[in-house]
């Protein structure tokens, strides 16, 4: 029986009648607003920032508006089924928490990785554990339960630190691998620049390095002992400008399902194709890495056409129930969230995530019950959307 995500409004006003009301947020508004108050300056601006003027992060939000979903009536839709198959296995919902390296430091006990993996295990949500994280990637998959896990890889340029993070990847148990394309460098991050601040300069997130064989084999003293070292020893080997001459190598790196992130363009999307890879991931990392961009949900069309039926994951953007089903509709296999669950991790812990995810699901559940949408095949075969004519204001 697939879950009724819609049921959690029931949770909430049954709790109303015996005096139990809501303490965290029942939108994005208002957690963002909260857990501004609620982070240290430093990793709020991190996390709530993005690259230029952040046109484009606005703009990956707005496009959505752009869009309207048709209701049918008299569907029935009594039983809605968002179970989606990817990779393989059978998810309970196309959603999944994006990569957020340091969402670590958005916990107030410093541990949010393990956080976000114990909500990934409550909710059925996978989570994309990103190479920058507070504990080592053994630790975070310890904590995923029944739920699959996939790692996000950060290519370094030496080739055996590579191997060595996605070998220990397959060892804990991950899933799959997504590899991130475009952050071999970091954008202009003016909120960042003006306080001086990237966390990873100042040691943090880098678990996974120093837990690694191979990155501390390039070290003179141990991480702990000289952390600058370690540090200037992380900035020489974290980015490596990728080509497509690259592709094949990734590709004998694993057995896993590859999935590259950071694909808008169709021809980037059939390169990805033809060199074998088993799923596309359709964002511009929320708008942190160029300013000027087109919103992400405006590339997904042509991505998943040119995918032609390998899966597609798509994040940047999304805030709510609404823009989970619009993305469906538009061709998504599954959505990904990405500031809100650091935002609920920042507000309430676990539990936040735990929160923000099922108001996700249980909005998105319920629009498919009212305007009669049973599955997102539905909103696929039937045309749910409808562009809205531009209001200018994206
Ligand atoms: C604070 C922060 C850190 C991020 N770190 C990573 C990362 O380590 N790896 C990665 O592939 N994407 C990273 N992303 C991008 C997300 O995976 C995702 O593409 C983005 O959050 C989507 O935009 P949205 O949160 O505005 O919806 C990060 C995003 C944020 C907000």
């Amino acid at each position: 029986m697939p879950q009724q995500f819609g049921d959690y409004q029931y949770e909430i006003y049954l709790g109303g009648l015996s005096g139990v009301m809501p303490t965290l947020p029942m939108d994005f508004a208002g957690l963002e607003a909260k857990a501004r108050s609620a982070l240290p300056p430093s990793v709020w601006s991190y996390v709530a920032g993005g690259a230029g003027d952040e046109h484009t992060q606005r703009a990956n939000v707005t496009a959505f508006q752009q869009w309207g979903l048709v209701p049918r009536m008299m569907v029935g839709a009594a039983q809605r089924d968002l179970s989606v198959d990817l990779f393989g296995l059978t998810l309970p919902s196309p959603l999944f928490m994006a990569p957020v390296g340091v969402i670590g430091l958005c916990a107030q006990d410093g541990h949010g990785d393990l956080a976000t993996a114990r909500a990934a295990a409550r909710t059925g949500v996978p989570m994309i554990a990103s190479t920058l994280t507070v504990d080592p990637l053994e630790q975070v998959a310890a904590e995923f339960g029944d739920t699959p896990g996939f790692f996000q890889l950060y290519t370094p340029t030496d080739r055996d630190l590579a191997q060595s993070l996605v070998h220990r990847a397959e060892a804990a148990g991950f899933r799959g691998i997504v590899v991130t394309l475009d952050t071999w460098i970091t954008g202009w991050r003016p909120r960042d620049l003006a306080a001086s601040n990237f966390p990873q300069l100042r040691g943090h997130a880098l678990a996974n390095y120093t837990s690694d064989p191979v990155f501390r084999a390039r070290l003179a003293k141990a991480p702990e002992e000289d952390v600058r070292a370690t540090v200037m020893e992380w900035v020489s080997v974290f980015g490596n400008p990728l080509t497509w001459d690259d592709l094949a190598w990734l590709r004998s790196l694993t057995d896993l399902p590859l999935i590259l992130k950071g694909l808008c363009h169709p021809e980037d999307v059939r390169r990805a194709r033809d060199g074998g890879v088993d799923g596309i991931y359709c964002s511009n990392h929320g708008g942190r890495q160029a300013n000027g961009g087109l919103p992400a949900l405006d590339a997904l069309p042509g991505v998943v056409e040119a995918a032609d039926g390998l899966p597609v994951l798509f994040d940047s953007g999304v805030r709510s129930g609404a823009d989970v089903v619009k993305a469906l509709a538009l061709g998504a296999t599954a959505v990904g969230v990405g500031r809100p669950y650091a935002y609920g991790l920042a507000l309430g812990g676990e539990d936040g995530i735990v929160h923000v995810l099922r108001s996700l699901l249980a909005e998105a559940d319920l629009i498919m019950a009212v305007d009669g949408y049973r599955t997102p095949a539905d909103l696929t075969a039937q045309g749910a959307l409808h562009r809205i004519r531009p209001t200018g204001d994206a």
